[in-house]
């Protein structure tokens, strides 16, 4: 019997490396845009002004990538029924010694929750960073306010980001595989997606 259960498709996977990719280079160009204290990470890119560019263009590749990763997900990502309100009342079993298994389909609800957020952060960057982008060209007060939230969401998509890295690769060891290589291993599935399991296995 073999060991593996597809879990990924090679678009799925090349898209969520794109969304991560473009994501990374974002941070590293915005921190440079945002505190003085990072203006040296410019210089990884070529420079400020090559590093805006980065910028930019990372922008709209990441804004194109991580709306049709969410709508890629939309089935599994906005479907929440009582497992998952059971799995968000106990913290997912992160907050217990005992292992719990609380019955999950293709994302738990805390990947549901990520995935959600991240489709909103999206569009709240996207936007307000359509507004920055020309400054000169804007409504100082509208300038002023989209500066703020833009600081604001990244502050908040890069704890989001710390969470979902920690928990898809050393937090729970054999996820990052399906992410690699598009298979997991079936005692992975059944323990951490066991309703997803039986219903791509007809176990
Ligand atoms: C080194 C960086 C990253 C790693 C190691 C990583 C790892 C993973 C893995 C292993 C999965 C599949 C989880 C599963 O099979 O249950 C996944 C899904 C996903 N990832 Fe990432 N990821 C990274 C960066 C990002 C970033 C930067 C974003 C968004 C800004 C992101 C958004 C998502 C989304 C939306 C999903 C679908 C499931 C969910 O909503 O959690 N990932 N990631």
């Amino acid at each position: 019997m073999a060991q593996y259960v597809n879990r990924f498709n090679t678009f799925e996977r090349v898209l969520h490396w794109t969304v991560a990719l473009s994501f990374f280079i974002l941070v590293f160009t915005g921190l440079g845009l945002f505190a003085h204290s990072f203006f040296e990470y410019f210089d990884f890119f070529g420079g400020p002004q090559q590093g805006i560019l980065f910028h930019k263009w990372a922008g709209i590749i990441f804004f194109v990538s991580s709306v049709l990763l969410f709508v890629s997900n939309v089935k599994e990502t906005c479907r929440f029924d009582k497992d998952d309100v059971t799995w968000i009342t106990k913290g997912g079993g992160y907050l217990s010694r005992k292992e719990q298994q609380i019955p999950q389909g293709k994302y738990n609800a805390g990947q549901k929750l990520f995935g959600l957020f991240s489709f909103a952060a999206t569009l709240v960057m996207g936007a307000t960073g359509l507004v920055i982008w020309n400054p000169a060209a804007m409504d100082r007060g509208l300038t002023q306010f989209s500066l703020m939230f833009h600081g604001l969401f990244f502050v908040l998509f890069m704890m989001g980001a710390v969470v979902h890295i920690y928990l898809g690769s050393i937090g729970n060891p054999g996820t990052l595989e399906g992410m690699l290589w598009g298979q997991v291993r079936k005692v992975w599935a059944k323990k951490h997606h066991i309703k997803w399991f039986k219903e791509v296995s007809g176990d």
